[in-house]
């Protein structure tokens, strides 16, 4: 595009890809006066519900943030215990979602994790790979800088074998190298826990997504929070540049 974007415009009333930060889940716990684990254990149970809506929806992606770059920072217990939580629903889940027609890609520096838990991930992908319903991408080990970095690194090695100039280097190309590839971008960003902030999720993707905050804990999220988000998307007029009057033009046409 010569306005020098690679944006896809996408006016419809259904979001075709959905992004989530699932956040609260200690929160919920400790208002329980329960171990922050139990949260988590608590929205594996929301991440079910919403797979499932978003299924019915036909909703095309979602996406579902599981564990940042930076959740290594947290006590090693709460991380171990998020990893075999990990496994075990990926291993609990896998046929299910294959049933359900889900196809599963996760995202995100998998090199840190356990043989183990690489290898289940490969396992539940390889289970799903031939299913057309939703794509459900997982991010783990994910940081939207670790994606960009990625893809500029492999790009610069195009450059430095001279598979290509660098006056090749546009948006669309460095587009091909993130992990999102061939995806359509996030048209609703779904962030629960009450904070109102990206925290390195998808720099690049959200940047024309419109983004929706609640104070539900991601525990307490189900279809009906869902819904409710959904009517918020609805009724927003994405604009992507133009004017609103451009855009009612373009809706009716
Ligand atoms: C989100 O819930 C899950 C992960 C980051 C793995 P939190 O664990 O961040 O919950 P709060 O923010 O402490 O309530
Ligand atoms: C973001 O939540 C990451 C995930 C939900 C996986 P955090 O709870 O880690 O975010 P911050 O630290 O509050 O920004
Ligand atoms: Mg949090």
């Amino acid at each position: 595009m010569s306005e020098g974007t690679q944006t896809q415009e996408y006016y419809g009333r259904i979001p075709r890809h959905i992004a989530i930060i699932m956040d609260g889940n200690g929160r919920w716990a400790k208002k329980r006066h329960m171990p922050r684990v139990a949260g988590h254990r608590a929205g594996v149970e929301s991440v079910r519900a919403i797979i499932q809506r978003c299924g019915e929806l036909n909703v095309e992606v979602l996406t579902l943030f599981a564990f940042s770059s930076e959740n290594w920072r947290r006590p090693e217990k709460e991380v171990g215990l998020l990893m075999e939580l990990f496994i075990m629903a990926l291993q609990r889940e896998s046929k299910k979602l294959r049933e359900g027609k889900v196809r599963l890609k996760v995202i995100g520096d998998l090199s840190r994790f356990s043989d183990k838990l690489r290898k289940e991930i490969k396992k539940a992908e390889d289970l799903t790979k031939e299913n057309t319903g939703l794509e459900l991408v997982i991010a783990a080990n994910y940081g939207g800088r670790w994606d960009i970095t990625q893809a500029v690194q492999s790009v610069a090695s195009q450059v430095k074998q001279g598979v290509i100039d660098a006056d090749a280097v546009t948006e669309a190309h460095i587009e091909k190298y993130l992990s999102l590839a061939g995806l359509p971008e996030p048209d609703l960003f779904i962030r629960t826990g009450g904070e109102q902030r990206i925290s390195n999720f998808l720099l690049w993707q959200l940047a024309y997504s419109e983004l929706y905050f609640t104070d539900i804990l991601w525990p307490d999220f189900n279809k009906d929070e869902l819904n409710i988000a959904l009517e918020w998307f609805a009724g927003r007029q994405r604009r992507f540049g133009r004017t609103g009057d451009q855009v009612e033009q373009i809706k009716s046409a």
